[in-house]
């Protein structure tokens, strides 16, 4: 495997694959496996579960890694193009990237999105950029629009609770939050669940449209795995019969880059926090969803997110064992 970027490059056979790999490493963990490689981990965003299980990972599969990001006392990072370095900034990501990436087997590098251009983040242009320098695998730990570790640790924790790929009931619901957030996890929770052959609808109030092309893959994803992709913005009609609800904040596509314009539309939309009564149609096993951080009382009510249908830490944890099969396929471990 020489990128791990979008799970839209794999086949769902493939997947499952990695799925059971995954479950393999979790009931017959492998300590010597990757004996000796080295993850190079450079985090251009903040993060705690990424940074956190991706060191685990190497860990547990007898491997090394190294974290570098622009708060611990490494030089100014410059990342702009074409530019005469006369500023604070010592070092360019031009030479810096290839040299962190020198280091390691495999990187991987987290930058979210600018959220300037919808269009540039929808190309994709600053994290292509970074991978364009170096000729390393590589993992994206989250860019504008990606966020596959997520997407495939989602996966295994709809697997491993049950719920059906073909003719289960996935809402991705859009949620008040007091700044405006990427588009990443929503748009590739969109296509994983789509991929799986999931039922989906797309909850969001006007304004918070996701963008057509993504929507577009999203529909084509789930025309080839049997499944389907809706959108509303009636909450009772989305949550009918649902048997998971996927909350996510994100930006007004509407006002993108615009934050004043972003802030006015979502300060009337502050009761978009996930709470009991939205579960009032929904199947009453109706799982919640969420790929955390997540704010207490304000995406999600405190009952919801300790109670029985929250299952969070379960997402969180499978994060270390998706990646471990990633680790395990990409650097080529042996039992
Ligand atoms: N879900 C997730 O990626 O968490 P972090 O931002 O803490 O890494």
């Amino acid at each position: 495997m020489k990128a791990f970027n979008d799970l839209a490059d794999f086949t769902n056979d493939e997947i499952q694959a990695l799925l059971e790999l995954a479950n393999r490493l979790d009931a017959h963990p492998e300590p010597h496996a990757l004996q000796g490689k080295v993850l190079s981990l450079l985090f251009l965003s903040p993060s705690l579960r990424t940074l956190a299980s991706f060191q685990a990972a190497m860990v547990r599969l007898g491997g090394g890694s190294f974290v570098i990001s622009p708060d611990m006392s490494i030089h100014g990072l410059e990342t702009r193009p074409g530019i005469v370095m006369d500023g604070a900034a010592a070092e360019h990501i031009r030479e810096a990237v290839p040299v962190i990436a020198s280091y390691g087997d495999a990187i991987g590098i987290r930058a979210f999105a600018e959220r300037k251009s919808l269009e540039a983040d929808m190309a994709e242009t600053e994290f292509r950029a970074l991978t364009d320098l170096i000729d390393t695998p590589y993992i994206n730990m989250e860019s504008a629009m990606g966020h596959p570790c997520q997407n495939l640790a989602d996966w295994k924790t709809l697997d491993d609770l049950g719920v059906p790929a073909n003719g289960g009931k996935f809402v991705l619901s859009w949620a008040y939050h007091p700044r405006a957030l990427p588009l990443a996890v929503p748009s590739s929770t969109l296509r994983m669940a789509a991929q799986r052959g999931m039922d989906v609808t797309v909850l969001r109030p006007e304004g918070f449209e996701l963008p057509d092309a993504i929507m577009q893959q999203a529909r084509d994803a789930a025309e080839a795995s049997g499944g389907s992709v809706r959108e509303t913005e009636d909450r009772r009609e989305a949550m009918q019969d649902a048997q998971v609800i996927y909350a996510k904040s994100w930006s007004s596509t509407q006002c993108y880059g615009d934050r004043l314009g972003d802030e006015k539309l979502r300060n009337e939309l502050i009761d978009w926090c996930v709470d009991e009564p939205w579960f009032e149609n929904a199947q009453d096993d109706c799982r919640f969803m969420h790929c955390l951080p997540v704010r207490r009382g304000v995406v999600v009510s405190e009952p919801v997110l300790d109670g029985p249908r929250s299952v969070v830490i379960h997402e969180a944890r499978n994060r270390m064992l998706a990646q471990m099969a990633v680790l395990h396929q990409m650097l080529g471990g042996q039992s």
